[in-house]
């Protein structure tokens, strides 16, 4: 076999026809497959399985149950089970047009690289389908501060952001990936060096259905690029620093409602821990959450520690003060320091052990 296509789905059913209709046109002749790798709710498993038997190439469906990794997890499975060597990743929404599948095919046979890029950015690409001007906008900055954080491994690809590639898979080392979000090809480019070429393609509107690109995927990809940059650390960080804004406007609100400041701060913590915990869960120890036991259990550890740290730390940096050793902002930000180290290596050593 001479091409996998990939095909992650979410609720794609007006799309799969279609889709498959113009693959097989623009493909014909070439020793090819299509598997997609499909986490619908909704009727896309049985319209996929509709298609498929009356294909002229071979379709198949991986269905998940319980999807991991999103969007970037569905294209490992899948890359998983190609038969072929040469995976071709595309969305379900025909926003890629399958009629470029050839000229990246073509690209790659010189066999000189590990990836060809179907780019937005490059030549006479476009990004047209983008639904309006404000994602156009997102869309520019984020690639383009992406770029800044990875200079060399990002050097030779203008589209990092692209759903849409032609890899090597034997390039590909799934042990060291960890695939949160929609963006994997920024993943895999961004923790080795791959060999880079470039196509451009119209980036076209969608042709039925709807995105599923929302605020939590912007959030899930802020995290994957700290993450992929500056380590696990820095998404605790992150998660820790929105905590502290949440923390201080719920003791402003409390208070201006009339309560104590003690209860206000009492209640303003606790919120805050479990709030943290729940981003931690979904962001930053995402990876670790299956080998790691119950999720109250899990919970339940956190909250204890923390509580045990304010309750330690507190009394600790007042003791500080009042003998005369620190002012009283040097001591809550030492004491903090310390603490968010002693509470990172907390979390990753016992919670998600
Ligand atoms: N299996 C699976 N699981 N597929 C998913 C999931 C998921 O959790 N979430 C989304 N998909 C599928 C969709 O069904 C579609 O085929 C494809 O992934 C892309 O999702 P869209 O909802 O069409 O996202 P988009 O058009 O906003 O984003 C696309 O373009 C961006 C460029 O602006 C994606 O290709 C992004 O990766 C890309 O950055
Ligand atoms: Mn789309």
């Amino acid at each position: 076999m001479d091409l996998t296509i990939i095909i992650p789905t979410f609720n794609e059913a007006p799309n799969v026809a279609e889709l498959v209709r113009r693959i097989q046109l623009s493909v014909a002749g070439t020793d090819a497959e299509i598997v997609f790798v499909d986490d619908s709710t909704d009727e896309t498993p049985a319209v996929i399985a509709e298609v498929a038997a009356l294909a002229t190439m071979p379709v198949r469906l991986l269905h998940r149950d319980d999807p991991q990794g999103g969007l970037s997890g569905a294209v490992l499975e899948g890359m998983a089970i190609a038969r072929s060597d040469w995976c071709l990743v595309m969305d379900g929404d025909l926003q890629h047009p399958p009629e470029v599948i050839p000229t990246l095919v073509a690209r790659a046979r010189r066999g000189d690289v590990d990836v060809v890029v179907a780019s937005r950015y490059v030549g006479d690409g476009t990004a047209h389908g983008l639904a309006n001007g404000l994602r156009t906008l997102v869309s520019r900055a984020s690639t383009l501060v992406t770029k800044a954080m990875f200079p060399i491994r990002l050097r030779d690809c203008t589209d990092p952001m692209t759903g849409f590639f032609l890899v090597h898979r034997p390039s590909v080392v799934p042990d060291e990936l960890q695939p949160r979000g929609f963006k994997i090809l920024l993943e895999l480019l961004a923790r080795r060096p791959f060999r880079v070429a470039e196509i451009p393609f119209d980036f076209a509107e969608r042709f039925g259905g709807e995105s599923k690109a929302s605020l939590v995927q912007g959030f899930r990809f802020l995290m994957q690029l700290a993450m992929l940059r500056f380590g696990r650390l820095s998404g605790f960080a992150l998660v820790g620093g929105l905590g502290a804004v949440a923390n201080i406007a719920i003791v402003a609100l409390l208070t201006s409602l009339g309560m104590s400041y003690l209860a206000a701060s009492i209640i303003g913590a606790e919120v805050t821990i479990i709030g943290n915990f729940i981003l931690l869960e979904r962001f930053v120890f995402s990876d670790l959450r299956e080998e790691s036991g119950s999720t109250w259990k899990r919970l339940w550890k956190s909250f204890a520690f923390n509580n045990i740290e304010s309750a330690i730390r507190i009394p600790i940096a007042t003791a500080a003060v009042s003998a005369g050793i620190m002012h009283a902002t040097v001591a809550t930000t030492v004491t903090l320091a310390i603490a968010f180290i002693v509470r990172f290596t907390f979390h990753s050593l016992v919670v998600y052990a």
